[in-house]
């Protein structure tokens, strides 16, 4: 399955954008920009940046909102430092991303913690800059929600309990908690920046963050499917990973067809919480189903 052009044409904004945003770097530590570089402008599918825009529009009765690219870059950036630090061999020591050596093997480890670190800070940057919105209280809002999705209670904590699932039985609510906060928390933060960043009516706000809950554990019950029985060459990663190590995950737990089953009705969950906004939410429809026919 492949997005629809116009997600496509988002997909290939945010590149340009984020591409900017790299020439723009100046200073002397070039080995760290050149390596934040290197771990972001690598064909990433953006759809966390796509989720933000998406949302956005659908705020804005189909316009995007000025400044809302940078909120799209910034989430791109954090994820981006995310994988850097995942991919590391103190955590899952994975040599390959997005078709390339992973940062901490085309660089080396000090660096590839640092290129995280720093592109973490840009993500914040990004949201406080005042290009990104006139109104200061929403540029705040936003920092906030992203310090919320990122840290303890969001990714950095669900990857302390990524790792303690190697080790440590888990029940089916414990892997869904820790999913939802690995993964869910910045997928469901995207949609609600976007609504955020174009002042959504309350109803809207609360449905973006519905349908993001659900497509946010979806899209790591497809990532964990893809883990299983996927092609590592498609992927650009890794695959077989999980189960060598024994991790905890739905398709461990539920077995490869209830979790599809699961994958696949969290998904109509997600599109039934958009449905009063009609075809307007098409495009957050498609890259819901997208989120689990996808084969990298
Ligand atoms: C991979 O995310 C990591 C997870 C949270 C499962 P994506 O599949 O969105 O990775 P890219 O950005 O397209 O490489
Ligand atoms: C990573 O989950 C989630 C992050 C917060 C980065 P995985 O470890 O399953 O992601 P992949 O499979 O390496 O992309
Ligand atoms: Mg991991
Ligand atoms: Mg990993
Ligand atoms: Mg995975």
């Amino acid at each position: 399955m492949s997005l629809p052009a116009s997600v496509r044409d988002d997909a290939s904004a945010i590149e340009t954008h984020l591409e900017r945003l790299f020439d723009g770097m100046t200073g002397p530590a070039t080995r760290l920009s050149d390596a934040m570089r290197y771990a972001t402008m690598n064909g990433g599918k953006r759809l966390r940046g796509c989720l933000v825009l998406a949302a956005a529009r659908l705020a804005n009765d189909g316009d995007l909102p000025d400044g809302a690219m940078n909120v799209a870059s910034s989430v791109e950036c954090l994820h981006a430092y995310s994988l850097i630090h995942d991919d590391l061999p103190a955590m899952d020591d994975s040599d390959t991303r997005r078709g390339k050596p992973s940062c901490h093997i085309a660089f080396d480890e000090a660096t590839a913690i640092l290129a995280g670190d720093a592109l973490q800070t840009v993500a914040f940057d990004l949201l406080a800059m005042p290009a990104t919105h006139a109104d200061g209280m929403v540029r705040a809002a936003l920092v906030l929600a992203l310090a919320g999705a990122a840290g303890l209670d969001g990714m950095a904590g669900g990857q302390m309990l990524d790792l303690e699932a190697e080790s440590r039985v888990m029940s089916l609510d414990e892997v869904r908690r820790m999913q939802a906060m690995k993964t869910g928390a910045l997928i469901q933060y995207a949609a609600a920046a976007g609504g955020i960043h174009a002042g959504a009516e309350a109803d809207l706000q609360t449905a973006l963050e519905l349908y993001a809950r659900d497509l946010g554990l979806a899209f790591q019950i497809a990532d964990d499917l893809l883990d299983y029985d996927g092609d590592a060459a498609l992927l650009g990663k890794p695959a077989g990973q999980d189960a060598d190590r024994g991790k905890a995950s739905f398709v461990a737990l539920m077995g490869l067809e209830p979790a599809r089953q699961a994958a696949a009705q969290l998904i109509d969950g997600a599109e039934a919480a958009l449905a009063p906004w009609g075809t307007a939410a098409d495009p957050l429809c498609f890259i819901a189903r997208f989120a689990i026919e996808r084969r990298s």
